[in-house]
């Protein structure tokens, strides 16, 4: 008889509400929990209502529900300590958890630990100089020597908005002074200042075991509010996946060499054992890659657009990676497209009202509807939250992928909704100049 797996995923977002609906397909999977989840991830197995942050009872729900795997969703929970508080359990030492302990999950948890890391092992990277709080000076005459634009980043997490692009000496210098200052608490009592790479990102995924891993789909991901990639940073509007004439095989051999075979030997050469998701986000510079950051876990939207090309069985590599039986050819990837456009409230990434009912035309949709920021109220399906529905379609162009999103995004219906009219279109150019 072949084992059947108990599964915990954690998170309440379209990243968990994708991951389980990847999850629910496996024939290896017995009983599917999320917690906290969303009415999206109650569809695909049964929600518990304890919060990320509450190890204890999670702890509690893994032994009673007799849980195998542990997928977590989110940054911060493993930044925490989430995966050491379930591994240094006794009685729970044996379950699989995918998410690094916290000394892994410092490669996003830290700016200056990732920095010196990828110093130490000779991974490409913007330079850098990393400040604390009682080097302001020094971090101003620092600016002094380097060209606009200036980025500015506080080294701890800091919910997406701990990057500072500026312009100006005079705005990187108020930038430096608020944050020393405590703008993000502790995230901010040290900084990391650094060159600026200009070219086009794209973000790269594996799952491993710290030796052993596989390559997952890469997707683009638009972060901007704004058509043409203006206005304030979100949590990301849309991806496209895979990212024509970016991502090009010659490039993604690059990756591989100088960023992710070097990322894991480093690793272990830390003695940091990482069993999990890592993100690359990643600065294509005339054809070579650099690494912008780290991120211990997927991401959203990313993950949306890319578990539609990932034909394996998702659990059967999870349970793989945290039997260290992993192998790179383990993973069988669709030669499909797939298109993540983000409904969004009106007004995100600052204010906007909640609580609209959502209403969508189900049987006219050609495409998968993931939750993000949606809750039921008397009954019905409302909105909850900045980023509310991640439309997602595949295609055998991503012309087509991405017109099957739009066209279903016709379909739901709800007071206050906003999308990008053109994630896509700079990939689709680029990839028929090629042609
Ligand atoms: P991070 O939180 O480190 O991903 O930074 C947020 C965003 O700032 C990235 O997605 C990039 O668009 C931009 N960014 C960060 N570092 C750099 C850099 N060194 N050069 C150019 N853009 C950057
Ligand atoms: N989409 C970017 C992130 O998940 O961090």
């Amino acid at each position: 008889m072949v084992k059947q797996y108990n599964v915990l995923v954690i998170g309440s977002g379209a990243r968990e509400h994708a991951l389980t609906w990847k999850i629910s397909q496996s024939k290896l999977l017995n009983q599917l929990y999320i917690t906290p989840g969303n009415p999206g991830t109650a569809l695909c197995g049964t929600n518990l209502n304890i919060p990320a942050s509450d190890f204890e009872n999670i702890k509690k729900i893994i032994w009673e529900k007799a849980i195998d795997v542990v997928v977590v969703g989110p940054e911060e929970p493993l930044v925490n300590g989430l995966a050491d508080a379930i591994l240094d359990d006794k009685v729970l030492s044996d379950v699989i958890v995918i998410g690094p302990r916290r000394a892994g999950a410092m490669l996003e948890g830290s700016k200056a630990f990732a920095k010196a890391f990828m110093q130490k092992y000779n991974i490409p990277t913007a330079r850098y100089q990393r400040f604390e709080k009682s080097q302001e000076k020094e971090a101003i005459a620092f600016i002094d020597t380097m060209r606009s634009p200036y980025v500015i980043k506080a080294d701890g997490l800091a919910a997406g908005k701990g990057v500072v692009i500026a312009e100006t000496k005079d705005e990187a210098i108020s930038t430096i002074q608020e944050m020393f200052s405590g703008k993000f608490g502790i995230a901010s009592e040290t900084l990391v200042i650094e060159e600026f790479l200009k070219g086009i990102e794209v973000s790269y995924f594996v799952l491993c075991n710290g030796e052993q891993y596989v390559l997952l789909p890469e997707a683009k991901d638009y972060k901007r509010i704004g058509e043409n990639d203006t206005g304030l940073n979100t949590g990301g509007m849309g991806t496209v996946s895979p990212a024509l004439g970016v991502a090009t095989e010659e490039f993604t051999q690059k990756v591989v060499e100088r960023i992710i075979e070097p990322t894991l030997k480093g690793l272990k050469n830390e003695g940091i054992s990482y069993c999990g998701f890592i993100f690359f986000g990643l600065m294509n510079v005339d054809g070579d890659p650099y690494v912008i950051e780290y991120n211990c876990r997927l991401g959203d939207p990313e993950t949306e657009s890319i578990l539609l090309r990932i034909e394996s069985d998702l659990l059967e590599l999870l349970v793989k990676a945290g039997q260290r039986e992993l192998s790179t050819s383990d993973i069988i990837i669709s030669k499909e497209c797939a298109a993540t456009v983000i409904l969004a409230s009106k007004g995100y990434p600052e204010s906007f009202e909640k609580g609209f009912e959502i209403r969508i035309d189900a049987e006219k949709l050609e495409s998968h509807i993931f939750h993000a920021g949606t809750s039921i109220k008397d009954g019905k399906l409302v909105t909850n939250g900045g980023r509310v529905l991640a439309v997602s379609s595949t295609g055998s162009s991503l012309e087509e992928a991405l017109q099957k999103s739009y066209q279903s995004i016709g379909h739901i219906h709800f007071e206050n909704k906003y999308y990008r009219r053109d994630i896509g279109q700079d990939i689709l150019k680029r990839s028929k100049q090629l042609f």
